[in-house]
């Protein structure tokens, strides 16, 4: 066994094997994520189909002074999920009177890597993280200035891994645990043509099956698991009428695989589900946060591809 420092192994034993004794076999899309797939997944960033980072970074940059005045001055930024990306450092220059920052992230590791290095950059800014898994109930730090308005950044269309009723069920816990005039800057990918979502899943080089199957290899090392993970291939569509992209594992051939101490059995061409990446209409998604939060404005790309969202809490 590896990886203890990153991950709850016997956590991960019991989510792996309750996903793959369902009649439709499927893994939670957080166990991509290793040092592989974090550095895959920044591969993927990079590539010419996949828009959403283009987009978002199209779009920050401009409208920039817009989204500072929005923001205001004595503010305590709340970033979910990676906290050393461009973005970050990008809003972190330009929010000229930002007082606090709190990057919350499950990887303690990568937490006070960055958070030392963000500290030597923006020695003015007082940088607080927090190790929590932010798609359930966590607590955030009280601060000594209790007047700063809260901002919560959640970039890169990270809520389109949940479902339309984990959504909520994460927006009302960020409602829940942030005060009341609190604002939130977060970044929603758009429905647009099949054929460039399904491009943005499908490269030419191939990173994103990669990132996939690595998945099985996260796995294997973590749980002692025998994937073969070339008995696999990558397929990812997008489901119309679920409004989603879908990625899946699927067996190219008969075989059984050891986790832990189950034997698991796939037929050929059976798949395991590893991810949902939901699509919004601007309307879906107004309707999507209406219970806790209002839409006051909406910025999007050239080709109105992505979205950058700021919201109110009702
Ligand atoms: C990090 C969840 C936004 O859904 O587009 C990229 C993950 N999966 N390519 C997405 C991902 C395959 C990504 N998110």
């Amino acid at each position: 066994m590896e990886d203890l420092s990153t991950v709850d192994a016997s956590l991960m034993k019991q989510e792996v094997l309750e996903g793959l004794t369902k009649p439709q076999k499927q893994l939670p899309s957080k166990y991509f994520y290793d040092e592989r797939g974090s550095d895959l997944f920044e591969q993927i960033t990079r590539l010419d189909e996949y828009y959403l980072t283009d987009c978002e970074k199209e779009i920050l940059q401009s409208n920039i002074s817009e989204i500072s005045d929005r923001i205001g001055s004595d503010v305590m930024l709340i970033e979910l999920g990676s906290g050393s990306s461009y973005k970050t450092r990008y809003l972190l220059e330009e929010l000229l009177d930002l007082s606090t920052y709190i990057p919350v992230d499950i990887s303690e590791e990568f937490l006070l890597k960055t958070v030392n290095q963000l500290r030597m950059e923006y020695p003015k800014i007082s940088i607080i993280p927090v190790f929590a898994d932010y798609t359930s109930s966590f607590a955030l730090p009280v601060s000594g200035n209790q007047h700063q308005k809260q901002i919560v950044f959640f970039p890169g269309s990270t809520i389109g891994n949940f479902n339309p009723s984990e959504s909520r069920a994460f927006l009302q816990n960020i409602a829940e645990i942030t005060a009341d005039d609190s604002e939130m800057l977060i970044g929603v990918d758009l429905k647009k043509d099949t054929d460039v979502l399904e491009a943005a899943y499908n490269d030419q080089q191939g990173i994103t099956a990669q990132f996939n199957k690595n998945m099985l290899r996260h796995i294997n090392h973590v749980l002692d698991a025998d994937f073969e993970v070339e008995k696999f291939d990558h397929n990812a569509f997008y489901n119309e009428e679920a409004g989603r992209i879908e990625m899946h594992l699927v067996s190219s051939q008969k075989q059984t695989v050891n986790v832990s101490d189950q034997e698991i059995a796939f037929a050929e061409g059976e798949s395991i589900h590893t991810e949902n990446s939901y699509k919004y209409s601007l309307e879906e998604f107004e309707e999507l946060v209406g219970d806790w939060y209002s839409v006051e404005k909406v910025w999007t790309d050239e080709k109105d591809y992505f979205s950058l969202q700021y919201l109110k809490k009702k």
